[in-house]
């Protein structure tokens, strides 16, 4: 006979197994299964076989800290490189890379086209902290962010600086291409405090409520983007502040599809920001994608675009717009006050179906 008691305990030990505050180190990828199990996870450098990602689905409230740097074979397929989810993680990198091979793929056409390419490089599908955390040479899009609680992305490096050079393979562009530094479909997110140099969006918010991007620096590429958005999605609640934007092709962008219906980006508050030698428009809001400045969608409703104090100083490269903005008809709506924001340089870019702005003429 079993006693009551004895069967309490057998229960109560194997959750202890299950959920252990245990310690466990990764060195390869054959240590993966088990490690999951424990909370405190040391990673060690080690190269990923080609061909396979390193994916960490981890139990609620682990931490997981780099002890090395991660490289990964060199091959064709797509990815992506790294996969982490978990709820209420915290992942150091203590200053530990990902280097994701990027010259062994890097051909100038990006994700649509030429090689398959592992894209995303790295996905992010936890809660809580990712921290400290330095990536190279991202093969495509470097982090996906989808979380489904509170994350914050803090003190992170992105370095594709590599990319801008052409290659044997590119034809004269920059190798790098789509290397887009984080694109965010999700809530309740903070990205801050990191560097970021590449050859395509800074930011890409897709959908999402809650986000912030703040204290971040944007070298080389396209730009902090809002889209491009897509037929029923929702982007509110978007704060971007305290950034610095260095040569990208614009400073600030909203981009929705011509095709797109039922969405809406509401409620996004720029401050702080300062952006120089901006090639191409200083300010770009426009429904006209994937054309620039053609004839706009009227499916994505576009208000509450504002910016607060500090002023965001944006100066563009001679030959470039300051501020376009295009609209589809009644699709931008309500009074947004741009009463800090400055922008020299360049000439004055078109404003179409559109009267609602205050405190801002160019
Ligand atoms: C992948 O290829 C790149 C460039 O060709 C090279 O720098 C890198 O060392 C290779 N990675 C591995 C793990 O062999
Ligand atoms: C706008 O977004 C901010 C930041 O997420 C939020 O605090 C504020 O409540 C939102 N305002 C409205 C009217 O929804
Ligand atoms: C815009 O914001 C400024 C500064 O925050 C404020 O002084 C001004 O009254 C606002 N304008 C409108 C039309 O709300």
């Amino acid at each position: 006979m079993i006693s009551l008691a004895s069967v309490a305990l057998v229960i109560s030990s194997g959750a202890l197994l299950s959920n252990a505050a245990c310690s466990a180190t990764i060195s390869s990828l054959d240590d993966v299964a088990n490690a999951v199990k424990c909370t405190s996870i040391t990673l060690n450098g080690f190269t990923v076989p080609a061909g396979q990602g390193l994916s960490l689905s981890l139990a609620s409230g682990t931490t997981v800290t780099m002890n090395g740097d991660i490289s990964f074979g060199n091959k064709s397929w797509d990815g992506p490189l790294f996969t982490i989810s978990g709820t209420g993680i915290t992942f150091n990198g203590n200053g530990h890379k990902f280097d994701g091979g990027g010259p062994f793929y890097w051909d100038g056409q990006g994700i649509n086209g030429g090689t398959t390419k592992p894209d995303p490089m790295m996905k992010v599908k936890m809660s809580g902290t990712f921290e400290n955390v330095k990536v190279v040479n991202s093969p495509g899009r470097v982090f996906s962010v989808g979380n489904s609680a509170p994350l914050l992305l803090t003190g992170l490096t992105i370095d594709n600086s590599q990319g801008d050079q052409p290659n044997s393979k590119s034809g004269g562009q920059a190798a790098g291409h789509n290397t887009d530094g984080f694109d965010v479909s999700a809530n309740d997110v903070t990205i801050q405090n990191s560097n970021i140099h590449n050859q395509d969006d800074c930011l890409a918010i897709n959908k999402g409520t809650n986000i912030v991007f703040k204290g971040n620096s944007c070298t080389g590429g396209h730009g902090i983007s809002i889209g491009s958005i897509d037929s029923s999605v929702t982007v509110s609640g978007v704060v971007i502040s305290g950034n610095t934007i260095t040569n990208n092709d614009q400073a600030l962008r909203i981009k929705t599809k011509s095709s797109a219906s039922g969405s809406t980006v509401k409620n996004v508050t720029y401050s702080g920001n300062t952006a120089t030698g901006i090639r191409k428009f200083g300010i770009l809001i426009d429904e006209s994608y994937p054309s620039t400045l053609g004839t706009p969608g009227t499916g994505v409703i576009i208000s509450d675009i504002n910016f607060v104090s500090p002023t965001t100083s944006i100066s563009v490269v001679s030959g470039a717009e300051r501020v376009a903005v295009n609209c589809g008809k009644n699709a931008c709506t309500g009074t947004w006050n741009w009463s800090n924001l400055k922008v020299s340089g360049g000439s004055a870019g078109p404003i179409t179906n559109f009267n609602g702005i205050s405190g801002f003429s160019q």
